[in-house]
Formats: C-alpha cells, sequence, structure tokens
C-alpha cells in the first residue's frame, strides 16, 4: 500500500516547503478517498498561508506537527474508495485540496452537484473551502488546468468588477489597479474592458511592467516609482492587490481628495492586513474597505440569483481563459509539474515573488489520462 505524499510549509519561513511521506489511513464507514489529479499554486495560495493562523486555513488539512501547515490548493480529485452509499467510486471533483497525492473526506449534504467534507477539523472555516462540485469526466487536462489557476482567482475578479460596476466606480473616472501583473488583477481590468467611462490604470513593480504593457487590458501602466505620472486630478478609485502599506500610503496622499474608494482585494506583498476596527486615522482619503467575492455570491443567493449568475458566469470564465490562451498573444502558459517534487520549489518563488507572472504553475499530481 503507498504512502500518502504531501507538501508542508513551514509556519515560520513561508518560502521553505517539505515532502512528508505518511502512512495511508484506514477508510472509515461515512469516509471515501480521493486520488488529487492536479492542483494550481498561485500568490492566492502563499496569501492563505499568510493568514493561515488568523483565517483558519492551517485547519484545513492538519499537518504532521505544529510547526507546519498545508497550504490549501484548488483542483480536481476523483474517488478512489468509497464507505457512503452515495458517492460511487470514479466519481471527479472540483475543490480544495492540500498538495497531496491523496485526501479523505467525510461528505455531507451530498446532492448530484456536490458534497461538503464534514472532517471535524474542517467545521470552523467557511462553507466554500468546504464544499466539492461534482464534476463530469475530464474535457481535456488543459481546461481543468485553466480552471484550477483560474476558478478561485476569476470569480473574485468578476465579482469585484460587478460589485464597482453597479455601485458606478464611486463617481472614478480613473481606476488604479496595484499588483496589475497578478491573474486576480488582470481578471478585473478584462471584465470592465468595455466601460469606456473609466481609464484603467495598472501599478506594477519595474520587474513586470513589460509584461503588465504588453497585456492590453490597461489603458496605462505606471510603475510602483512612478505614480506621479497619473493625473491626480480625477476621481479615482483604487483597487489594491498589492496591500503593501508604504504604497498605499503614498497613493492617498497623491491622490487626495480625489481618492473616492479604497477597495482591497488582495495582499500580494503577504503583509498583515489593516484593521477595519482601528482605523487609521492618519491616513487621507477613504479607509480601505475589504472586498470579499463571497459576500457578492451571497448578495446574489439572498435575491435567488445564484444559479442563473453561476450559469452566466461560467460562460465569461471560458471566454476569458480563451483570451488568457490565444495563441496569437498568450496572457499566460501552462507549466506543468508531474508530480508534487517541484512544489517546494514554486512555493519559494511565490514567497520571493520571482515568478514569471506570464506562467501558471500546474501540479499533475495523479495523472487521469485525459487528453491535451
Ligand atoms: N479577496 C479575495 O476574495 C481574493 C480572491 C482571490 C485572490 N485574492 C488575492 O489576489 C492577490 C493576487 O493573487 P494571484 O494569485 O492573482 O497572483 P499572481 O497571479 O500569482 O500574481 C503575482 C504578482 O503579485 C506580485 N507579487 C507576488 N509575490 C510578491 C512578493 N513576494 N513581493 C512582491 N510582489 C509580489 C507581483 O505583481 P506586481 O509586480 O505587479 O506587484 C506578481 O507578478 C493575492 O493576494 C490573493 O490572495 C483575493
Amino acid at each position: 500500500m503507498s504512502d500518502v505524499v504531501r507538501v508542508e510549509s513551514l509556519k515560520s519561513d513561508l518560502g521553505v516547503a517539505r515532502i512528508v511521506s505518511l502512512p495511508r489511513p484506514e477508510l472509515e464507514k461515512g469516509w471515501v478517498r480521493v486520488e488529487i489529479e492536479r492542483v494550481a499554486l498561485t500568490t492566492n495560495n502563499m496569501s492563505y498561508a499568510v493568514f493561515g493562523d488568523a483565517l483558519g486555513y492551517w485547519n484545513l488539512f492538519p499537518a504532521a506537527d505544529t510547526d507546519h501547515g498545508c497550504m490549501p490548493a484548488w483542483g480536481f480529485a476523483h474517488v478512489t474508495e468509497s464507505r457512503v452509499d452515495q458517492i460511487v467510486e470514479g466519481t471527479r471533483v472540483f475543490g480544495y485540496f492540500p498538495l497531496s497525492n491523496e485526501l479523505v473526506m467525510r461528505p455531507t449534504a451530498i446532492t448530484t452537484r456536490s458534497f461538503v467534507d464534514a472532517a471535524a477539523h474542517r467545521t470552523g472555516t467557511p462553507k466554500v473551502y468546504n464544499v466539492y462540485e461534482i464534476k463530469a469526466e475530464a474535457a481535456s487536462a488543459r481546461s481543468d488546468s485553466f480552471v484550477s489557476i483560474f476558478r478561485p482567482l476569476f470569480i473574485t475578479s468578476y465579482t469585484a468588477a460587478d460589485f464597482l460596476r453597479e455601485r458606478n466606480y464611486f463617481g472614478a473616472s480613473q481606476i488604479v489597479i496595484s499588483s496589475a501583473s497578478s491573474k486576480t488583477a488582470y481578471g478585473i481590468a478584462h471584465c470592465i474592458a468595455g466601460d469606456a467611462s473609466v481609464v484603467k490604470i495598472g501599478l506594477t513593480s519595474a520587474r513586470n511592467g513589460d509584461f503588465v504593457r504588453q497585456l492590453g487590458c490597461y489603458e496605462r501602466i505606471a510603475e510602483y516609482g512612478d505614480l506621479a505620472s497619473v493625473d491626480r486630478d480625477v476621481p479615482t478609485l483604487y483597487v489594491d492587490l498589492a496591500a503593501d502599506p508604504e504604497l498605499r500610503r503614498r497613493v492617498h496622499e497623491y491622490f487626495g481628495d480625489s481618492l473616492v474608494y479604497d477597495c482591497l482585494v488582495g495582499s500580494t506583498q503577504g503583509v498583515q492586513l489593516p484593521d477595519p476596527a482601528a482605523p487609521d486615522e492618519n491616513l487621507p482619503g477613504p479607509q480601505p474597505e475589504f472586498f470579499f467575492a463571497a459576500t457578492q455570491l451571497d448578495a446574489y443567493k439572498a435575491a435567488g440569483q445564484a444559479r442563473a449568475f453561476m450559469a452566466q458566469y461560467e460562460r465569461d470564465e471560458l471566454s476569458f481563459t480563451e483570451r488568457v490562451a490565444d495563441i496569437r498573444n498568450p496572457w499566460m502558459r501552462l507549466e506543468e509539474h508531474r508530480g508534487l517534487v517541484d512544489a517546494p520549489s514554486v512555493i519559494a518563488q511565490l514567497h520571493d515573488g520571482t515568478v514569471d507572472p506570464a506562467v501558471g504553475h500546474i501540479f499533475e499530481i495523479q495523472p487521469t489520462g485525459a487528453g491535451e
């Protein structure tokens, strides 16, 4: 019987990860065992690790010791052993997994579309992380890879764009988006590309300036050191993916009264987030407001629009990923790693911020034989 192989991050230095081998647990009644087919890693996964203790991400997949944590990742798996009547072997699911070759789960709330893993250590975490969507056989390994990378990111881009559009961009005529090279950031720019009432300005590092320039979804680009090149006299909305406190201060001081709203979506710099209960009185302009995709999705659910929203979303996600992969000018190319052996070095690069933004990292752990 083969072992469970898993990647665990050192909590005191998130750039360091190890590969551990553990005995396979016996499968008890009421549980299923899944083989994990493929998962994606982007900076978003590093954010889960950064907030592993604060937001409970470390609880989802307990590590072998308390100095380590299992970084969660989105991807596909299939059931190889089932001790649950309603779930047959071979059932495919999409959801949240550890970087591992397998996982045992205790499905509840089982429908033809999904189930919830009710393992005891997961009950304190938001439901969105415990739901597994039941999926048909893979259309292709490539399409699964794109969904693994973009489903958690583009749903944020899409709902953030909706949130801002519904509020008429808070009266702004330009939107400054930090960490503009990130997939979540350019997803937002893509979603509002057709809206001529606002100019989209990508704010990025000198290292990633050329990448952002060639995307074509921002009308203008400014590097972090070149904020002064942006017009400060028009109503401006800041969409913050970086969460860099020094950059936030510079943005607020530079735009002054022109800053209409600060929408905090991401934290690529991996720092502590502002405390909404303790506003920074010395920060000029509006305080940053957190954006959570889940809150926006709850609003659709409350309005009875959840299913229609998801149907439209999946169509728009497909057209976005087709644009991302367009061979005439691809925004991203897949880098597929066999097994987990490369995971520690990719995690080190994500931690340092040295990952090429033009690359999407996929770990193909248990190939399914689906065609390319
Ligand atoms: N609110 C939500 O619900 C939600 C949902 C999904 C994602 N997010 C957040 O969105 C952010 C972007 O995630 P992603 O997966 O789209 O990112 P990604 O595509 O992997 O983007 C990487 C970019 O982030 C910046 N960066 C990454 N690591 C860095 C480091 N160590 N130091 C400095 N800059 C670094 C760089 O951009 P620049 O050079 O352009 O700065 C880099 O090109 C994450 O913080 C993620 O948690 C939030």
